[in-house]
């Protein structure tokens, strides 16, 4: 007996960020949205936990007890005084540490999966308190579709979309770490106050009305400025990009990977050819939004 389930990627439509906590953390205010950019977690009965991992970045995925997909397993069982002997099975889609949540859709992925795998009866809410543990964006790959996170990011609310949107994934080579994008970040405000968190009403608007130009024009991300001081090339594929007739560009969280709004399929496949041929990037995804979050496969 195996259970599959399926996970999404995200993109930070607005993630605006204040300043450093007392514990480290930054407060936020962050729009995240899923795009239809897949893992999927397989988890089966085994002597003891071990985690394989598919797809072609791989060799790039932790398979110690870090991986959150095992940590998902293990804070599960506890709970449940379970014993997580289980074989986590990773099928790698979504770029690896791109600022794409692929670490943390896995985390959430692999405990729905053992959730379902040991009948546990958890309700949703202890899911999403395990998901919030795990890591800050961790719930939201639970819920998927659009949410705005408060507090570091885990306190969700959903927000309703009305349309699809269309997007252009630019994915860089190698990883950014994301502590040390908010290091770079702290270090770039230091001295300046750093404004409250915010998620301003014409975006939520434009995401429940399905209005990609609205959207285009209240996306933003307060680590862009960090993440392109620790990666200044990043600059040359977000023009490559907003010169393809992207609506608009900017660094999905903390980075390295860039997100490209175009206005239709037509016009995202322009962009996706452009930035394939502009040498600025390793690799091109095109995907939609929004998509579901964590979600068994029927076999
Ligand atoms: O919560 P998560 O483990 O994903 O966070 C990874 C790192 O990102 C944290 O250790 C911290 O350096 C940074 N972070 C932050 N503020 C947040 C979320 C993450 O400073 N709200």
């Amino acid at each position: 007996m195996s259970v599959t389930v399926r996970v999404p990627a995200k993109v930070n439509v607005r993630l605006s960020v204040g300043a450093a906590r007392p514990d480290g953390f930054h407060d936020l205010a962050n729009v995240f949205l899923a795009v239809g950019l897949y893992d999927e977690v397989t988890v089966a009965p085994a002597e003891t936990l071990r985690i394989t991992c598919s797809g072609p970045d791989a060799a790039q995925v932790p398979l110690d007890a870090t991986n959150l997909a095992a940590r998902a397993a293990t804070a599960l069982a506890e709970r449940y005084g379970i014993s997580p002997d289980v074989h986590l099975h990773i099928a790698k889609d979504i770029p690896v540490a791109g600022g794409m949540a692929g670490g943390s859709a896995d985390g959430a992925a692999a405990l729905v999966a053992c959730d379902a795998l040991w009948s546990t009866g958890a309700s949703r809410d202890e899911l999403l308190a395990i998901c919030a543990e795990l890591g800050s964006d961790v719930p939201f790959s639970l819920i998927g579709g659009a949410a705005l996170g408060v507090g570091r990011g885990e306190r969700l609310t959903p927000i309703e979309v009305g349309g699809t949107f269309h997007w252009v994934f630019a994915v860089a080579d190698g990883g950014l770490s994301t502590p040390a994008v908010y290091a770079e970040f702290d270090r770039l405000t230091a001295g300046t106050p750093v404004p409250a968190p915010t998620a301003p009403p014409a975006l939520l608007d434009a995401l429940r009305k399905g209005d990609t130009a609205g959207l285009a024009d209240a996306l933003g991300n307060d680590l862009q400025p960090a993440a392109l001081s620790l990666r200044p090339s990043l600059a040359d594929t977000l023009a490559a990009g907003t010169a393809a007739g992207a609506l608009a560009a900017l660094v999905s969280g903390s980075g390295p990977t860039t997100a490209f709004l175009a206005a239709d399929a037509e016009a995202a496949r322009k962009v996706a050819d452009a930035l394939a041929a502009s040498g600025t990037c390793r690799g091109v995804r095109t995907a939609v939004s929004p998509a579901p979050g964590a979600t068994v496969r029927e076999p």
